[in-house]
């Protein structure tokens, strides 16, 4: 990696919090729709974040990573790159009622959605669709309910994404197995990694 290449991607990272900066508190679907359109066309530019880049070697290489971008606004959106090693999956999670937006940047991601029905231990999830995304693909959600698993489709290729929501994740709750073929909730929080553009 030439250093012209990390200034570079320090420049669209900056790009990055710049539009998230400037889209301030969105909540209605249009503007969301917007600042999801914003951010798919800076996929194709000089910068953008690759997978390859972020290989941490060793251990590290084989684990979801998680990197926040320095604080976005008092407030506002909160924006992470994550890195899916190849075939990595997640449980099925919440994000504790805030809209997203999870945007492709390298490889590939498979989105199985859900619907959480009922409340506590009678919730169900009921499955609402699938989405395939490619670079500059982006997922968009919005309401309580809504409940997604990500898996990076590559047994082969890391995949590198660019998450952005309605205000900072810290904990939310995921769907894991129990013993009897049911499920079990938990409220997690999640390691995070080296800041960027801190
Ligand atoms: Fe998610």
């Amino acid at each position: 990696m030439k250093f012209d290449d990390v200034d570079a991607e320090t420049q669209w990272l900056g790009e990055v919090l710049n539009v998230l900066t400037q889209a301030g508190k969105p909540t209605t679907r249009e503007a969301l729709e917007h600042l999801r359109d914003q951010l798919t066309d800076m996929v194709w530019r000089e910068g953008a974040p690759r997978a390859e880049r972020f290989r941490a070697g060793a251990d590290d290489d084989l684990r979801l990573r998680r990197h926040p971008l320095a604080s976005v606004t008092a407030g506002g959106c909160s924006a992470l790159l994550m890195y899916w090693p190849p075939g990595h999956a997640t449980l099925p999670h919440d994000h504790d009622g805030l809209w997203g937006i999870e945007l492709v940047l390298d490889g590939t991601l498979a989105i199985n959605e859900y619907l959480q029905t009922g409340r506590g231990v009678s919730t169900t999830l009921a499955p609402t669709g699938v989405q395939h995304l490619g670079v500059g693909d982006a997922a968009l959600f919005k309401g309580q309910r809504y409940v997604h698993r990500c898996r990076n489709l590559s047994n082969a290729h890391p995949t590198l994404t660019l998450h952005v929501y309605g205000g900072e994740l810290r904990t939310f709750t995921v769907w894991d197995n129990d013993a009897n073929d049911g499920h079990v909730m938990r409220r997690i929080t999640p390691r995070l990694d080296r800041t960027l553009l801190s």
